[in-house]
């Protein structure tokens, strides 16, 4: 049986996913061979698309900004492009949308093939300024539509941000919203005067915090979860653990290859960052192994169920 690579059904996906924990070599043909493919300069993306609730295709896989700037992020994100990465996640407040867009520019890829979020900060929230914050974002950006715009945090006016979000939805001008850092009671609320579905809800989730509260909640309300700080930010010593060293010895595969595998199989998009050119494309190179059941319950013994950074609660 070979492994789908296009767009699959994303309840298709869970399901497909957690057959990976069974049965791990199921996948390897389909995935090695288009690794192993003598390709042109720009890379063929290795990365499986997963379909929202509305219909569009998302990378399963993507790269975060957060904290790169100036030349160090042009160049970051070329490589991730050039590697493969189409799904790229920035936001007005990492100030960084310029240039990610000045990549974009560079990367060579057809618009069409990438998958670009940003994100309403705070201070913007409202009716009008949701409208204003989401031009001048696709103007940093030199882009005319994005592929995600998310609610950053569930702060100020989210009923009139989410009603301007919704409009320029149905002007074609996003063609997927959703939020970021909703807790379930809060996804509930919005939910009460949407028209609009979430379609994406974007969540600190690693193996110290796994949001299994979270994670079922959003599997049956059919809102995708996405996980920011998939590696914990490099915190609590995630890169030095000997649980996921072990697990990663016996695949012969890093403990971010395992990190990130483990997003995969439970159906979450990862968004890693890293400003290294090797790890951008180590971070790629998930798709020819898989966990196994022994392997993720013992991750699942990792988890501390708290948030590691409390600075933003
Ligand atoms: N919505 C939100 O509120 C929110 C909040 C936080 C983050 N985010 C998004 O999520 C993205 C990812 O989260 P994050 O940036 O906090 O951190 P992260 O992706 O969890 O971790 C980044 C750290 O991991 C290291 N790393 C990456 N690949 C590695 C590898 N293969 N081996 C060893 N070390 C590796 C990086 O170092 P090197 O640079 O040396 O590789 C860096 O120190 C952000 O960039 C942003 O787009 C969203």
């Amino acid at each position: 049986m070979e492994y789908q690579i296009n767009t699959v059904n994303r309840r298709e996906f869970l399901k497909q996913s957690a057959k990976f924990a069974a049965a791990s070599l199921f996948i390897g043909a389909g995935s090695q061979r288009l690794f192993g493919a003598p390709g042109p300069a720009m890379a063929k993306s290795p990365v499986p698309t997963l379909t929202l609730n509305n219909g569009v295709p998302m990378p399963v896989l993507g790269f975060g900004t957060n904290t790169l700037h100036g030349d160090t992020c042009v160049r970051c994100v070329s490589d991730a492009i050039s590697a493969g990465y189409r799904l790229i996640d920035t936001a007005k407040v990492y100030g960084n949308e310029e240039f990610v867009g000045e990549a974009i520019r560079q990367g060579g890829v057809n618009r069409a093939e990438l998958f670009i979020t940003s994100k309403l900060w705070v201070d913007d929230s409202g009716y009008e300024s949701t409208r204003k914050a989401f031009e001048t974002s696709i103007g940093k950006l030199g882009l005319d539509y994005l592929d995600l715009y998310l609610i950053h945090r569930p702060r100020g006016d989210v009923k009139g941000s989410w009603k301007m979000m919704e409009e320029l939805y149905r002007e074609g001008r996003i063609k997927a919203i959703g939020v970021s850092n909703f807790e379930p009671h809060q996804l509930d609320a919005l939910m009460e005067y949407a028209t609009v579905k979430p379609a994406v809800n974007q969540i600190e989730t690693h193996v110290f915090f796994q949001q299994h509260k979270a994670y079922e909640y959003l599997k049956q309300a059919e809102i995708q979860m996405e996980a920011w700080s998939p590696f914990a930010a490099a915190r609590n010593g995630v890169f030095s653990n000997p649980t996921l060293a072990e697990i990663a010895k016996k695949h012969k595969k890093s403990i971010a290859q395992v990190c990130l595998r483990w997003h995969y199989q439970r159906g979450i998009v990862a968004i890693p960052r890293s400003s290294q050119k090797a790890h951008i494309i180590e971070n790629l190179d998930i798709f020819d192994f898989g966990l196994d059941e022994a392997d993720l319950k013992t991750i699942a013994t990792l988890d501390l169920n708290i948030t590691q950074f409390p600075e933003w609660e």
